[in-house]
């Protein structure tokens, strides 16, 4: 089932994803060479603790962080450490956070000072696949509409996507139905309804889409050792669109003192609201 969440459910999973979205944008600020993952993870578990937030990934299924962080052939699920970044590569930042019963994720991949065209262009196409995929949300639209997006887009530049892993609904557990490829046939699948809350996260490769576990159990590389990336938003299934929950402009606002208030009304205006038109 597929749960359908009411106005105040949908202000605090505002909330946490709101806050997501500010500690991830901090992370990617510190994000340069010589930085350890290991330090960007404990950035990321002291900002959540200290908002009254817990790491929703840390204890799941045993994964040992508040953070995924995953280096250049690393598709999602890299285990931070004391490896240095350097100058050239791309680390994809993922975190999940768990506040007032609710939880929220989002996923960014970020360059590490000057990277190689090819990688630029990578984060890019992967950033706007996500946004595609956003842009088909609408209540009446189908689950399968989201991943078909993905992929022509993704294809049609060159690169490919990752099939083994999917997004997912979230709500008051981390991974709720549906499931949400990143390839497909669209107007499959479940329709969409106003309420549902989608995580949406395309992994993007330079080269082909075969990926493997490492020994650690938990770390996802690229068969073929080229570059992946990684970009997730939380969402909220609208009428005419889908309110996205994770965009840092709107983090302090909505994580700010004045929470009780409510997102304001100028949402679809300073494009909170991502509509399926056009
Ligand atoms: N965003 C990823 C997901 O939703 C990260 C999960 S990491 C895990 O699957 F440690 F929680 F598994
Ligand atoms: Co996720």
């Amino acid at each position: 089932m597929i749960v359908c969440r009411s106005a105040s459910e949908i202000e605090k999973l505002a909330r946490v994803n709101a806050l997501v979205a500010r500690v991830l944008k901090e992370l990617a600020a510190a994000v340069k060479p010589g930085v350890t993952t290991a330090q960007l993870d404990e950035l990321a578990e002291q900002r959540l603790r200290k908002a009254g937030a817990e790491p929703a990934f840390k204890g799941y299924h045993g994964y040992p962080a508040t953070i995924c962080a995953s280096v250049n052939e690393q598709v999602v699920h890299g285990i931070p450490s004391g490896r240095a970044l350097v100058e050239g590569d791309i680390v994809s930042i993922d975190m999940g956070a768990k506040l007032g019963g609710f939880y929220g994720d989002s996923a960014v991949t970020v360059p590490v000072g000057r990277v190689t065209p090819e990688a630029e262009r990578l984060l890019k196409v992967t950033k706007e696949a996500l946004d595609r995929a956003v842009a088909t949300v609408r209540a009446g639209a189908r689950v399968s509409d989201i991943g078909a997006a993905v992929q022509s887009f993704v294809e049609a530049q060159g690169f490919s996507v990752v099939r083994e892993f999917v997004g997912h609904g979230i709500g008051t557990a981390l991974h709720e139905e549906p499931q949400i490829p990143n390839y497909g046939t669209a107007g499959r699948g479940p329709r969409l309804a106003e309420g549902m809350t989608l995580a949406i996260e395309p992994m993007v490769n330079a080269g082909k889409p075969a990926v493997k576990v490492l020994g650690d159990g938990w770390t996802a590389v690229t068969k073929d050792k080229g570059l992946s990336a990684h970009f997730e938003h939380t969402v909220v299934v609208t009428e005419d669109g889908c309110r996205v929950l994770t965009l840092p402009d709107v983090a302090a606002e909505v994580d700010g003192p004045s929470t009780s208030s409510g997102p304001s009304r100028a949402e679809s205006r300073d494009g909170r609201t991502a509509s399926a038109a056009g």
